[in-house]
């Protein structure tokens, strides 16, 4: 597939490398909207037709001025990483302008097996370094401990910068704060107008009020954005799209960051302006 700039995006003002919204947590300023790689590659094991397809998407938005992007070991059996690290490397873009996030895998949270999967992602990546690195997924039999011990043990290396977990329930999350030598710095899970568990289940009020980030995955997929009449209201209102206001919802609130998938440029600059929509008290208690 040719890569073709995306047109002018909806949003009135935006134009390409548009300054990015941050939130600001423990001394540090991450892009409150990142890019998701999950599909880029291949779904659960590589397909290299998909290449092409895939380094068009991560170009185009890596000149959309992206610079957070959340990949792990499990996406493509690892081909999402190593495109993503080749799709950096042929735009020249310096390492410290970006934010990386990997995941290690729910079959290798041994200590040994943590320390073996973050190698294999810094190689894949070709960086010396992994800014952000969370557990994907809590299994029954894990000894986190061990898992946290390894993972301790990374960031005193300077392989990883700060570490987090993915999927967690509020006991796991308060079990991993303990163990963490480095402030836990996010819980990625599902959170979505359409998904409100760990709303509900109160991990998102937990990790606001212990400065943690809830990173907000599947934020516009198809079921998260069915047409909710407030949704479609809000939108037109602010002449955006449903996924925007989607995305806005997650963006307004203090500490939730989010990182929306989309391989159509078009669809990545969107989801990029809608960062800077503040949505109003009043508008977010429409969207319930
Ligand atoms: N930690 C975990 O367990 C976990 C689980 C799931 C996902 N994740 C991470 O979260 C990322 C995002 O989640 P996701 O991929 O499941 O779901 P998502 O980003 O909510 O949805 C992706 C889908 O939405 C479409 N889309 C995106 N932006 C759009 C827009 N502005 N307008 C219309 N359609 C749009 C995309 O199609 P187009 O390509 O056509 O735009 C794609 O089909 C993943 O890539 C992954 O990095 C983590």
């Amino acid at each position: 597939m040719k890569y073709e700039k995306p047109a002018k995006p909806r949003l009135t003002g935006l134009k390409y490398n548009i300054p990015m919204r941050y939130e600001t947590i423990q001394n540090l300023s991450i892009p409150k909207l990142g890019f998701g790689t999950w599909t880029i590659g291949g779904d659960s094991s590589p397909d290299r037709s998909r290449d092409q397809r895939s380094l068009t998407a991560l170009y185009s938005a890596l000149d959309l001025g992206y610079t957070h992007f959340d990949t792990a070991e499990m996406y493509a059996a690892g081909r999402a990483e190593e495109l993503l690290g080749q799709a950096v490397r042929a735009r020249g873009i310096a390492r410290q302008n970006l934010f990386i996030t990997s995941k290690v895998s729910p079959e290798h949270l041994t200590h040994d097996g943590v320390l073996h999967s973050c190698e294999q992602s810094l190689r894949r990546l070709g960086m010396d370094y992994i800014d952000l690195y969370l557990i994907h997924w809590p299994t029954a039999g894990m000894k986190l401990e061990d898992s946290f011990r390894a993972l301790n043990t990374l960031v005193r290396r300077g392989q990883v910068r700060h570490l987090g977990v993915s999927n967690f329930n509020l006991k796991l999350l308060e079990r991993s704060l303990a163990l963490s030598e480095t402030p836990l710095l996010t819980n990625q899970v599902s959170y979505s107008l359409a998904d409100r568990e760990y709303q509900q289940n109160g991990v998102l009020a937990y990790c606001q009020q212990h400065d943690i980030l809830l990173t907000a995955y599947s934020p516009v997929k198809p079921r998260a954005i069915r047409s909710l009449q407030a949704l479609q209201a809000v939108a037109q209102a602010r002449q955006a799209t449903r996924q925007q206001i989607a995305l806005a919802l997650l963006t307004s609130q203090a500490r939730v960051i989010t990182i929306p998938m989309s391989a159509n440029p078009q669809h990545q600059a969107e989801n990029l302006a809608a960062a800077d929509i503040v949505l109003t008290a009043e508008e977010m208690a429409q969207l319930g």
